[in-house]
């Protein structure tokens, strides 16, 4: 059969479905199910009651989780501009375009958020400690109040305006598998 070389500099045969990499693919839905997490503790974290053991463990959880998107969102950038992405499905220009927009502002988002979030935690007067093994994050900004309460402010504001657009960027995946029948999510699926 006739080989083609594909862009991603992979061998591909005509007609199959042109996917991201492994790689690519475990970024994504490992940061995916890491936010989901931060978000999921955060939201708990509302309601257990002040100054409960249960507040300050979804607290740790969020802090930690969160520092991990960062942590992979590093490798998973590097990674994006070496390999590049596959070919896009066929469609509208506008469609390409607001795709591709779309992606740059959540790998914005995965940088800007967890670092938003630290800066916070520092600002408050606080480094983030691993529990235990009293590992610590050494602390970027030092305490400060007014600081502190706009890092939050921000924080905040970003990570509920991402529930929206999280959310968006989910509904154009499932419309783009259910409504449109094209390859968009399965090449995001699995190798
Ligand atoms: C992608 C990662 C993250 C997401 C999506 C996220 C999202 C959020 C959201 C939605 C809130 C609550 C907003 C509200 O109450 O209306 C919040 C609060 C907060 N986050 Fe994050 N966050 C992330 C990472 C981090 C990290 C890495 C840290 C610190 C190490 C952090 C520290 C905080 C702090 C201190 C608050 C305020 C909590 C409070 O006092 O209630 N976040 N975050
Ligand atoms: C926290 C949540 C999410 C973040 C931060 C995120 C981020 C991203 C980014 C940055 C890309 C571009 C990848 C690249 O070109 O290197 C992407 C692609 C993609 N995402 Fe997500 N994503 C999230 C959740 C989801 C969910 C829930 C779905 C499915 C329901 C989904 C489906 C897809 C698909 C199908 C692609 C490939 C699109 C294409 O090839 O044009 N994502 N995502």
């Amino acid at each position: 059969m006739n080989r083609l070389q594909g862009v991603s500099g992979a061998m591909e045969f005509p007609g199959t479905v042109r996917r991201y990499d492994g790689l690519a693919i475990f970024f994504h839905w490992a940061v995916f199910l890491l936010i989901a997490a931060a978000y999921a503790a955060i939201e708990l974290k509302g309601f257990a009651g002040k100054g409960s053991p249960a507040r300050s463990l979804a607290m740790a959880a969020h802090e930690w989780t969160g520092l991990l998107v960062l942590v992979l969102a590093v490798p998973r950038l590097l990674w994006r501009l070496v390999r590049g992405a596959p070919p896009a499905e066929p469609g509208s220009r506008w469609m390409h375009l607001a795709g591709e927009a779309m992606h740059w502002v959540l790998y914005l988002f995965i940088f800007a958020q967890p670092i938003l979030g630290l800066l916070t935690l520092n600002a408050g007067g606080h480094v983030l400690t691993l529990p235990g093994l009293g590992l610590q994050i050494p602390a970027w900004v030092g305490p400060d109040d007014a600081l502190k309460d706009q890092l939050e402010e921000i924080h905040e504001t970003l990570g509920n305006a991402f529930y929206l657009v999280i959310g968006l960027h989910a509904m154009a995946a499932l419309f783009h598998h259910y409504m449109l029948g094209d390859n968009t999510l399965r090449r995001m699926w699995r190798r």
